[in-house]
C-alpha cells in the first residue's frame, strides 16, 4: 500500500515535470515579439542590464546607514548650514524636483525664502542638477570638476579630483559625494554670502561651531559617533558622511527599462519599446547617453559636449560670467584651460529627467520635447531659439549670449541633424519621460521628506507645489 503510494506520487511529480517543461518550451516565447528581440538585442550591445541599483550596498561594502541619513535629511534643508542664514542644499536642490531646482538658473543668497516657481533674488551661473542617483556619478558638476580617478565613484584609491583650493586632499573619504560635501557650505554665492570673512577653511570651522554649539545636532551626531557621545567635537566629515548618505539614499533606478531589461517584457508599452529603439538605434542618443561600463547605467558617458545650447544671460547675477560681454559660460574650459573645450558640459544623465521643471545647464528649456528637439537639428535650434517662446522668468529673457562661436565647436556627433518622422519623436519622448522614470522619484512621494521642524529651530524654507 505505501510502496503504491510512494510510486504514484512520483508518477506524479514526474508528469507535472513534464506539464512545467512543454509549458515552458511551447509556451509564450519568453523573448516575446520581433520588437522585442530587436530591443533586447539593442540593450545587450549597448551594455546595458536594468540591474545597477542592487548593485549600490555591495559597492559601499556595507549597508545604508538609514539613522546617519537621516541626519544628512535634516542638514540637508536646515539653513545653519549656510552662513548668510538665508539658504540650504534644499533651497536648490528641491524635493519636488527629483532634488534638483525649480529654476533655470539657481538663485542662491538674497533668496526670497521660497523654494518653487516663484523664488526670487540673483542668479547663480548654472542650473543645480537632480542629487537623485548620483551616487553612480563618477565625475559631477557640469563640467565634470569634481571626479574619481578610478572613474568610480566608490572607489577613492586613485584619489578624488577637485579644482583649488581642495585639489587631491578629499581624497581620502570613502565615496566621491562624501568629499563633494565639503564643497558648497563654502559657496559665496550659495548659501555663505560676503560677510564672512575666511577661507574655506575657516567658513568650515565656522559652519561646525554652529553645529557643535546646537544639543539637538550634538544629540543626533553622538547616536551614531561614539566620540561624539563621549564629548568630542562634529567634524565636516561627519558632516559630508551624513550628507552623502541621504543622497544615497536617494538612488531610484528601478526604471520601466530597468525591468523590462530584467525579463518583464511588459514593463514597457509599445510605443515606449518602439521609443527606446530609437533612443538606441537610430536617433544615436545612446552615443553621449551611454549605459556601459563606467557610466554605471545612467544614460551619460560623463564627458564633455558642446551640443550648442542657447548661452542665457542672467540681468542681474553674483557670479562671474565667461567671454567679453560677460555673458557666455565656457564650460569645460573652466576646469582644462583649454579652448577646445569650450562650450563643452557633461553629457547629462537621463533617469527620471520627466520630474525636471527646465532643462540643460542653464535651464534654456522649459519642456522635455524642447530639450529633446534642439539635438535634432542643434544648429537650428540654436538660430531660431527665444527665451519668450519658452517662457522664461523676466531676469532671463535675454539678449542671449554669442551664437556663432558656439556652432563653430560644435560636437561632430551632432553636426548632422537626426532625422525622425514625427511619429517616431513622439515615441522618442514618451520613452525618455516615462521608461526612465523610477515612480519613487515623483514630486509627491519626494515631498514627503520635508521635516515639519529642524534641530536648529530655525524656520524651513517654503516649499511651493510644482
Ligand atoms: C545656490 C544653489 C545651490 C545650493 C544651495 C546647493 N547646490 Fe548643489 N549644485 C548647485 C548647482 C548650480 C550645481 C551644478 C554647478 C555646476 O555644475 O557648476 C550643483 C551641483 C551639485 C551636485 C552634483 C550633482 C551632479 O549631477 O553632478 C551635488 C551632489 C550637490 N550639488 C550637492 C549639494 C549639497 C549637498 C548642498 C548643500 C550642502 C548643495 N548642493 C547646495 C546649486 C546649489
Ligand atoms: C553629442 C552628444 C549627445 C547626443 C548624441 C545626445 N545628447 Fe542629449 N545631451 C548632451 C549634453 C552634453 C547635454 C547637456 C547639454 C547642456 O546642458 O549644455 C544633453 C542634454 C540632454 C537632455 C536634457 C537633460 C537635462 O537634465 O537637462 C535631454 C532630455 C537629452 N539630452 C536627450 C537626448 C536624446 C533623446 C538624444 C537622442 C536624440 C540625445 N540627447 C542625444 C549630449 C548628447
Amino acid at each position: 500500500m505505501r510502496s503504491r503510494n510512494i510510486l504514484a506520487l512520483i508518477i506524479l511529480v514526474v508528469a507535472w515535470g513534464a506539464v512545467l517543461g512543454t509549458t515552458y518550451a511551447s509556451g509564450p516565447d519568453r523573448r516575446g515579439s520581433r520588437l522585442d528581440r530587436e530591443l533586447q538585442a539593442a540593450l545587450a550591445q549597448a551594455g546595458f542590464s536594468g540591474t545597477i541599483e542592487a548593485t549600490l550596498e555591495e559597492r559601499l561594502g556595507r549597508a545604508l546607514d538609514r539613522r546617519l541619513a537621516d541626519v544628512g535629511r535634516l542638514l540637508w534643508f536646515d539653513t545653519i548650514i549656510g552662513l548668510n542664514d538665508d539658504n540650504t542644499c534644499a533651497g536648490c536642490h528641491a524635493p519636488a524636483a527629483g532634488f534638483g531646482d525649480t529654476q533655470s538658473i539657481a538663485i542662491g543668497i538674497e533668496n526670497n525664502g521660497v523654494v518653487g516657481p516663484n523664488r526670487a533674488g540673483p542668479r547663480n551661473m548654472r542650473r543645480s542638477p537632480m542629487v537623485i542617483n548620483s551616487a553612480f556619478y563618477p565625475a559631477l558638476m557640469w563640467n565634470g570638476r569634481f571626479f574619481a580617478r578610478s572613474g568610480d565613484p566608490f572607489d577613492n584609491r586613485a584619489g578624488f579630483s577637485f579644482p583649488p583650493p581642495e585639489g587631491d586632499s578629499l581624497s581620502g573619504l570613502d565615496h566621491l559625494l562624501v568629499a563633494q560635501a565639503f564643497i558648497p557650505p563654502t559657496e559665496r554665492t550659495e548659501v555663505t554670502g560676503f560677510a564672512f570673512e575666511g577661507d574655506s577653511d575657516a567658513i568650515r570651522a565656522e559652519v561646525l561651531a554652529r553645529l557643535n554649539a546646537t544639543p539637538a545636532y550634538r544629540r543626533l551626531f553622538g547616536r551614531i559617533y561614539p566620540e561624539v557621545r563621549a564629548g568630542g567635537p562634529i567634524t565636516f566629515a561627519m558632516f559630508g558622511q551624513a550628507i552623502a548618505e541621504f543622497e544615497l539614499t536617494l538612488t531610484f533606478a528601478n526604471a520601466p527599462i530597468d525591468r523590462y531589461a530584467r525579463g518583464e517584457l511588459d514593463a514597457l508599452s509599445a510605443e515606449l519599446k518602439r521609443g527606446a529603439l530609437l533612443f538606441f538605434g537610430k536617433a544615436r542618443c545612446v552615443q553621449c547617453h551611454s549605459v556601459a561600463g563606467a557610466s554605471n547605467e545612467m544614460f551619460s558617458d560623463f564627458r564633455g559636449h558642446n551640443i550648442a545650447v542657447p548661452q542665457i544671460a542672467p540681468s542681474h547675477t553674483n557670479n562671474a560670467f565667461d567671454g567679453p560681454g560677460a555673458n557666455e559660460d565656457f564650460g569645460l574650459e573652466q576646469l582644462t584651460g583649454d579652448p577646445a573645450d569650450r562650450y563643452k558640459f557633461r553629457t547629462a544623465p537621463l533617469r527620471n529627467v520627466a520630474v525636471q521643471p527646465t532643462f540643460m545647464h542653464n535651464g534654456a528649456y522649459t519642456s522635455l520635447e524642447g530639450a529633446i528637439r534642439h539635438h535634432l537639428d542643434v544648429a537650428e535650434a540654436l538660430r531660431r531659439y527665444s527665451p519668450a517662446v519658452q517662457g522664461l522668468d523676466a531676469d532671463l529673457a535675454g539678449p542671449l549670449g554669442p551664437i556663432e562661436p558656439v556652432l563653430d565647436r560644435l560636437d561632430p556627433l551632432l553636426a548632422e541633424p537626426i532625422a525622425l518622422r514625427e511619429a517616431e519623436f513622439r515615441q522618442l519622448v514618451a520613452f525618455v519621460r516615462n521608461g526612465l522614470l523610477d515612480p519613487r522619484a515623483r514630486p509627491e512621494r519626494l515631498r514627503r521628506l520635508i521635516p515639519e521642524a529642524l534641530p536648529s529651530g530655525r524656520q524651513p524654507l517654503v516649499f511651493e507645489d510644482p
